[in-house]
């Protein structure tokens, strides 16, 4: 007899498991009983969306006992014969000849009933929601997505770096960084001291990293071509739909590589991406277009399939102003992109991914290489619809009088970034690299509106729960 067989397993190899006599483990989904004594049980292990239908035969006993007690949200073990399945929905269910109960569910206070319930609701419940069709499917998205980012990669030939979570820069400049230290926000010691770090872990400031990028660089100049796929933090105060305090970013940098190269791996990496989740998540992605966006499996193949454009951050000005468009914001050169402007650019514009590339010096951090025009950057966004802005990217600065042009200008201190001074001093090469916001995409693979149901446990303004 088989232990420990994975539903996804069964169901996916119906003929290898047809009359075997085999164990399964989960939880109770529905319980529904005929009035012939026949009970159908839908048992879900979360190995795949789809349940097995488990039969019952009411009966006295040890087996009838464990069976009055199994309710819905019980976790329950089942051995049986797999059978062929008369009824609608499934080829094969189990007989189960043995019942063991696990752990009960009451059914007056289990919080998660058949009907649907509300993304809000589930938040509150955030222990349990993963037991939730779209919760749980799309975790297991998150998972396959997260070890497809890994295959681009290694595949490649990048080396994957494990950047610092603690740092004491702010690659980003926009000063949206936590601060981490040890001292008392009751009793600062070292108040009106000469130095107010002196008694605090690191003895200076220290923050949570807003992106591993400045790491990363330093890697690329050594290694060729790195990624780092880590947890990254924002202060940023903005409760929106895409945005997140914690969130995962995939960041690759690249050493001899320009904008245009930068580009190519950028949009062959969501290709690749859109490719296996269509490929890797089938069950899922269906699921997700029949209960959340009807447009989802269009918009993969799309992105899988056809070529994507790219225009100058100018050209996207230019497009917005001839549009005619009631916007929320006003569009002027030099001022930034809106998520409204976003999306209409990828959604009712081209109706597929865009890079928009060249922006306002102006707008970006002090890292980004300046164009000839020495009024852009050799910047990248990526958007795509139904998510806008998926990835930032940029060609760096290699050139040591430019940096330091740069630096001045937008005020950061030099003996702060003594070392990415001296990568120029030592060895400076053209190089390249971008990031990919992890929950962004897996919001753009699965057609989820809110970003807190992409994250196992959100972190945003007042929210720190679990
Ligand atoms: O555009 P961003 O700020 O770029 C950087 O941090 C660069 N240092 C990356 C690099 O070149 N290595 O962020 C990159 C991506 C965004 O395009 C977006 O997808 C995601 O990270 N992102 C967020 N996702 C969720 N919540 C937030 N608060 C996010 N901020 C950025
Ligand atoms: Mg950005």
């Amino acid at each position: 007899m088989e232990k420990g067989i994975r539903i996804s397993d069964l169901l996916g190899n119906e003929a290898k498991w047809l009359g075997k006599r085999v164990i399964v483990q989960g939880w109770v989904k529905t319980r529904r009983d005929s009035k012939a004594g026949v009970g159908f049980i839908e048992l879900n292990d979360g190995s795949s969306l789809k349940g097995l239908q488990v039969i019952t035969e009411s009966g006295g006993g040890e087996y009838g006992a464990v069976l009055a007690k199994i309710t819905t949200g019980s976790a329950i073990l089942a051995e049986g014969v797999v059978s062929e399945s008369p009824g609608k929905g499934q080829s094969i269910e189990l007989r189960a000849e043995r019942l063991h109960l696990y752990g009960g569910a009451d059914p007056a206070t289990y919080p998660l009933q058949k009907k649907r319930h509300s993304f809000e609701y589930l938040r509150q419940i955030g222990h349990l929601r993963p037991r939730t069709n779209t919760i749980g499917a799309a975790a297991r998205v998150r998972s396959r997505l997260s070890f497809a980012i890994h295959q681009f990669f290694q595949e490649r030939g990048f080396h994957y770096i494990h950047t610092p979570i603690i740092t004491a820069s702010d690659c980003e400049g926009a000063g949206e960084v936590f601060r981490v230290t040890t001292l008392d926000p009751a009793r600062p010691c070292g108040e009106g001291a000469e130095d107010p770090y002196r008694g605090d872990f690191f003895a200076k400031p220290a923050f949570l990293t807003v992106s591993g990028q400045l790491q990363a660089e330093i890697y690329a100049l050594a290694l060729g071509k790195v990624y780092t796929f880590g947890p990254t933090f924002r202060a940023e105060n903005s409760n929106t739909s895409r945005h997140l305090a914690e969130f995962w970013m995939v960041e690759p940098e690249m050493a001899f590589h320009d904008l245009d190269d930068n580009l190519e791996t950028a949009l062959a990496f969501i290709k690749y991406l859109a490719a296996a989740a269509l490929r890797e998540c089938p069950e899922e992605v269906e699921f997700f277009s029949r209960f959340i966006d009807p447009e989802l499996e269009k918009r993969l193949h799309n992105a899988a399939e056809s070529s994507f454009e790219v225009i100058t951050y100018t050209e996207a000005v230019d497009i917005l102003k001839k549009s005619g468009e009631p916007f929320e914001f006003p569009v002027e050169w030099g001022g930034d992109l809106q998520a409204e402007h976003e999306r209409y650019i990828t959604e009712k514009v081209f109706g597929k991914p865009v890079g928009i590339v060249n922006f306002p010096r102006t707008l970006k951090p002090f890292y980004m290489r300046v164009n000839e025009d020495e009024k852009t950057v050799a910047a990248m966004d990526i958007l795509v619809p139904g998510t806008g802005e998926i990835i930032g990217g940029s060609q760096r600065e290699e050139r040591l009088d430019v940096l330091l042009e740069q630096m001045r200008l937008k005020g950061v201190a030099r003996d702060d970034y003594r070392w990415y001074i001296e990568l120029r001093e030592f060895g400076s090469a053209p190089h390249s690299g971008f990031g990919l916001g992890f929950e962004r995409l897996v919001q753009f693979v699965t057609g989820i509106p809110n970003i807190r149901e992409v994250i196992p446990f959100p972190r945003t303004p007042g929210h720190a729960e679990f």
